[in-house]
């Protein structure tokens, strides 16, 4: 079975940290997002793995993942350019994935517990498609289900408003080739895409079984800042310490923390993880880095209070300030005008800002 990564789309929910880079690169507890997924695909057994690119970012995610040799898996990348909707994006994947069956994964979705129980348990001599569920607390921003007792899904409405429960699609598809002739047919929706969850209608207007499979373990879609926040608190959950670069003697350091290669926390800095810190960043001393934070490569946090945030990396931070539930963009700047009172800080920096505080 192949596997299709869908990471087009614009993220524009995600500005101004996605202005210049695509949403899927965006790191949580220093790993893209896009990373989970096919370290989810590996797991399930996929060694054939689709991405689907916008025009946005596209260099930067095939920089990044190459031809996938360095996770062991064959990429190859779909151009689908303009974001059409993800029923377009799948209908691009069609030379990719022939004659077989196939994993959709969404490319800005995080799961805890992985897609390997869901994979293995299609049964594509039965079922004509797959899909993941789970219950969501705010039902009308996504695709919700109906299923009978035996689990056979018997509805699909993409982003009701009034949704008839709150059983939600979580981004994770299995596919039999019968989807393509749906999606051939399909008219954009009112937001004007091509929505998969059409299709999927499709097949069970024409009499195919869809299985459906709920997800226990916590998913996250990433599509919005305190989303990013979200998901970063709760990989950081899951972290155990390993530490790769040095942690001066006078430093105080307690909690989980992940620390690479050549980052320093210096004499008088105090981390509370459980923290997340990349490669080549320096805590300096007078610095306070608290629980749920992650900072990324090559960073300089001087004399900082920053807490339950996410610093992209290449960012140079030297305000005497507390920031919280922050995200802040790679190559950000952010220092103190003295003249301000101090106080904490909410913030969504883009990349290649400055900052005075
Ligand atoms: O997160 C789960 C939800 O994902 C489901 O409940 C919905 O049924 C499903 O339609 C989808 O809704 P979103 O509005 O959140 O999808 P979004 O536009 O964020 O796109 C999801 C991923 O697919 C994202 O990584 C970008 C990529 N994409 C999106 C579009 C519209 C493409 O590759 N091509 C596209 O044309």
């Amino acid at each position: 079975m192949k596997g299709v990564i869908l990471a087009g789309g614009t993220g524009s929910r995600l500005r101004p940290i996605t202005h210049t880079g695509p949403k899927q690169l965006v790191p949580i507890a220093n790993k893209p997002v896009l990373e989970y997924a096919i370290d989810d695909l590996v797991e399930a057994g996929i060694g054939e793995i689709g991405i689907v690119l916008g025009n946005k970012g596209r260099a930067e995610i095939q920089e990044y993942f190459g031809d996938g040799s360095d996770w062991g898996v064959d990429i190859t990348y779909i151009v689908q350019g303009a974001p059409l909707g993800l029923a377009h994006a799948v209908g691009c994947t069609r030379d990719f994935v022939g004659d077989d069956s196939f994993v959709v994964y969404l490319g800005d979705d995080l799961m805890r517990e992985g897609i390997t129980e869901l994979v293995a348990d299609f049964d594509p001599a039965e079922y004509a498609a797959g899909i993941g569920l789970q219950e969501v607390d705010d039902p009308s921003r996504y695709g919700i289900v109906d299923v009978d007792d035996g689990g056979d899904v018997i509805q699909l409405v993409e982003k009701p408003d009034d949704p008839p429960n709150n059983l939600a699609l979580i981004g994770i598809y299995v596919f039999t080739p019968a989807i393509f002739e749906q999606i051939e047919t399909l008219d954009k929706s009112w937001r004007g895409e091509y929505e998969i969850t059409d299709a999927i209608q499709g097949l069970l207007d024409d009499g195919h079984r869809i299985q459906s499979h709920v997800v226990h373990g916590w998913w996250k879609d990433t599509g919005k800042p305190e989303d990013v926040l979200h998901a970063n608190r709760l990989v950081l959950d899951d972290i155990k310490t390993r530490i790769n670069g040095t942690v001066e003697d006078e430093a105080s350091v307690t909690g989980r923390l992940e620390l690479g290669e050549g980052s320093v926390i210096e004499e008088g800095a105090v981390v509370r993880g459980p923290v997340s810190i990349g490669e080549r960043t320096v805590i300096e001393s007078d610095t306070y880095v608290g629980p749920y934070t992650s900072i990324g490569d090559e960073c300089e946090i001087n004399g900082a209070q920053i807490e339950s945030s996410v610093v992209v990396g290449e960012s140079e931070i030297s305000a005497d300030r507390t920031i919280v539930d922050s995200l802040i963009g790679r190559k950000a700047t952010i220092t103190t005008n003295q003249d301000k009172k101090p106080d904490g800080e909410r913030l969504v920096v883009g990349q290649n800002s400055s900052l005075e505080l």
